[in-house]
């Protein structure tokens, strides 16, 4: 059974003040929530410890990136099993400003997705095309080579930890949202991509990521492949986001 779930990408934004006034009305405000959406805050790694100490037990925590690697000298790096021993249960991997302004590979995606696995954590594979390469035809092919780069070497009960954001790159920050209907596209080709690689691929939880706000998550979430979101900015109010994780239907 495939999760419905709602991830905040805070991205290098907040501090600890925003940490207690976010959470905290969250904490209240979700206790109401009855459409089983699974909410995860994914703040700046410094913040995981106070976001854990004032999440209630209905919110989940998560890691923007982790190393390829497991421990050593790495100055500056921040392994999966650190993540997992502060309490987090799920980590980013491959966001397209980490594949754009870090220069992030496949390789190193997939080498994450190892590490995340090691650790026990899910990783959220984030894909995506950019402008030109909708423009021109090649968004499917895009993402389909994101799916098979990162995620060929995941078997068996591992799927169970492995959810997908398909972040279109010029929704991201912009305004521009996907269409539900050019989103739920995408996603049925995501989720025929997985089957192809021997996935549950119906049990693969994915989301959809760019511009979602509290006026358009609705459209967009009743979408039949389209299981939840991954929110940048509004995930930064309170009220917006939690909105965004009431417009997750009760059914499919
Ligand atoms: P925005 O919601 O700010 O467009 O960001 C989306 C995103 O990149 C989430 O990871």
């Amino acid at each position: 059974m495939r999760r419905k779930i709602v991830a905040g990408n805070w991205k290098m934004n907040g501090s600890r003040s925003l940490v207690k006034q976010l959470v905290s009305t969250m904490n209240s405000d979700l206790t109401g929530l009855d459409n089983g959406v699974e909410v995860v805050i994914i703040p700046p790694a410094l913040y995981v410890s106070d976001v854990i100490e004032t999440a209630e037990r209905s919110i989940q925590v998560g890691v923007q990136n982790v190393a390829c690697w497991e421990s050593g000298a790495y100055t500056g790096e921040i392994s999966a099993a650190m993540a997992g021993d502060l309490g987090c249960s799920y980590t980013l991997i491959g966001h397209s400003e980490r594949r754009q302004l870090f220069g992030e590979t496949d390789e190193q995606v997939a080498a994450k997705i190892d590490q995340a696995f090691s650790a026990g954590l899910t990783a959220i594979l984030c894909v995506g095309e950019t402008l030109e390469q909708r423009e021109s035809g090649a968004a499917e092919a895009v993402v389909a080579e994101q799916i098979r780069a990162g995620l060929a070497g995941v078997a068996d009960e591992q799927w169970q930890r492995i959810v997908v954001a398909y972040e279109p790159v010029w929704a991201i920050g912009t305004g521009k949202t996907a269409t539900a209907e050019d989103a739920q596209a995408m996603h049925a080709s995501i989720r025929k991509e997985l089957a192809a690689l021997g996935a549950p691929a119906n049990d693969v939880s994915l989301l959809y990521g760019g511009s979602v706000k509290a006026d358009n998550a609705a459209a967009l979430f009743s979408q039949p492949d389209i299981d939840g979101g991954l929110i940048g900015g509004a995930s930064l109010k309170a009220d917006e986001f939690l909105s965004i994780c009431r417009a997750v239907p009760r059914e499919y």
